[in-house]
């Protein structure tokens, strides 16, 4: 699993950390810095799947810019931004690390620098797998030395600038250790899924489909391609986590194929009110909070284990009465799936929800007032947290706006 994200000269940020947790809440104002840093989750995840750096930022065809493209990618005025992740290693005592430089220079944006290393807890040691060297101006590569076990710089190969040197490896044959390392932190990048559900997306019948598309709007077709056995698993599970919501009850929720040739599917569900007979719907007929929250539950029950799933005000269209319902969901499937998510809120119900039990797991995303650069802070790190606790819960602080005072306090000191 991604324990940590480091980002320096990343878009309003100039140096900060996102520890990520099995559920890790980032919350802040507006424009505080919450959507770029998960920006950078989603611009390694294109480069972990072979997209070049340059189309990662501005986009191309196959994949929509990052917000605001190679203008707005590094901090202003810099030319180079630096993202880092740790990730679990082999062992149980090692981590990976991996360290990504890239360079503007134009309409170009290429590696600067890159390595990926073993770190070791104990005895505390680093030991480099690959790291690459600055080349001459003529040379068009980059000159990567990959360990070859033995003392040295090891094995030069010059490889391609334009795209990740790690997503390189995977053609590439290398020494068993190397290549497990690599092939470990590409795959935990791959599994970075960053989920924008839109619910007037989900509402057409679907292709039959193995993968669930960023916008949810295939989740029919998802569910009605599955084996029978795990579909209606999968489809029972949806039920149970949908008949807390609504007013009404909902007695099953299910895709079916659909069309002559039975190679698209629908979403629907049948519900029933205590005086009348039970009745069925399709996806058409669906709330768009209803839409939404079967989306990211089917993305919990759908994503392969090990996956890291990124919702962006996770509580969207949900009455704030449902927060908890929503909280002990992510959690719950989060943990039987092996997957972590990171959600941002501006709902205080849903902080409410969390309770003090996931005060280390909340990060709030901040401005300082003097640079405007991006601050990312544990709520358990603000000093005045317990006094402010104790005169009102999470959601009330934070829609009067206290732990941004706190924050500006601790600042100025
Ligand atoms: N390259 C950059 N250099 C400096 N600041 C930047 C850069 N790119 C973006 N910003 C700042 O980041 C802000 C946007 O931050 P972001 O989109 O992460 O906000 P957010 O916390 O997600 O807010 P919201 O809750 O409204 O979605 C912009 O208003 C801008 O001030
Ligand atoms: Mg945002």
């Amino acid at each position: 699993m991604i324990k940590e994200l480091r980002l320096k000269n990343w878009k309003s940020f100039a140096k900060a950390t996102l520890y990520i947790d099995p559920l890790t809440i980032l919350i802040g104002t507006n424009a505080s810095g919450k959507s770029n840093t998960l920006d950078a989750l989603l611009f390694l995840h294109r480069l972990s799947s072979g997209v070049g750096i340059f189309q990662a930022i501005n986009g191309d065809v196959n994949v929509p810019a990052l917000r605001g493209g190679i203008e707005w990618v590094c901090l202003k005025p810099h030319k180079q931004f630096t993202l880092e992740v740790l990730t679990d290693g082999a062992h149980k005592n090692q981590d990976l690390h991996y360290k990504l430089t890239i360079q503007l220079n134009g309409t170009k944006a290429e590696v600067f620098e890159e390595e990926l290393s073993v770190l070791s807890h104990s005895p505390k040691k680093e030991k480099k797998l690959f790291n690459t060297q600055q080349a001459e101006s003529t040379n068009p590569g980059i000159p990567t030395y990959f360990s070859t076990g033995t003392q040295g710089r090891g094995k030069r190969i010059d490889l391609n600038r334009s795209y990740a040197i790690l997503s390189q490896t995977e053609s590439m044959n290398l020494r068993k250790e190397v290549q497990d390392g690599a092939k470990q932190v590409l795959s935990q990048l791959k599994q970075i899924f960053v989920f924008d559900p839109i619910p007037s997306h989900m509402r057409d019948y679907t292709p039959f489909s193995e993968k669930l598309n960023n916008d949810g709007s295939n989740i029919a077709g998802v569910l009605a391609g599955l084996e029978e056995n795990r579909r209606k698993n999968v489809e029972a599970t949806l039920t149970h986590y949908l008949k807390a919501l609504p007013e009404r009850d909902i007695k099953h929720v299910w895709s079916e194929p659909v069309g002559k040739f039975k190679t698209d599917a629908m979403l629907y569900c049948q519900e029933g009110w205590e005086e009348t007979a039970t009745h069925e719907i399709d996806a058409r007929g669906m709330s768009d909070g209803t839409l939404r929250y079967l989306a990211i539950v089917t993305a919990l029950l759908t994503r392969e284990p090990d996956s890291l799933l990124v919702i962006e005000e996770v509580d969207n269209g949900l009455h704030p009465s449902r927060a908890r319902i929503l909280i002990d969901m992510l959690r719950e499937l989060g943990k039987e799936r092996g997957i972590d998510v990171i959600v941002t809120t501006h709902n205080p119900a849903l902080l409410d929800a969390a309770g003090v039990g996931m005060l280390p797991f909340i990060i709030v995303a901040h401005r300082d007032d003097k640079t405007g650069i991006s601050q990312l802070i544990q709520l358990e790190d603000i000093e005045q947290l317990p006094k402010l606790i104790a005169s009102g819960s999470l959601g009330r602080l934070n829609t009067e706006g206290r732990i941004e005072s706190a924050l500006k306090q601790e600042n100025a000191r």
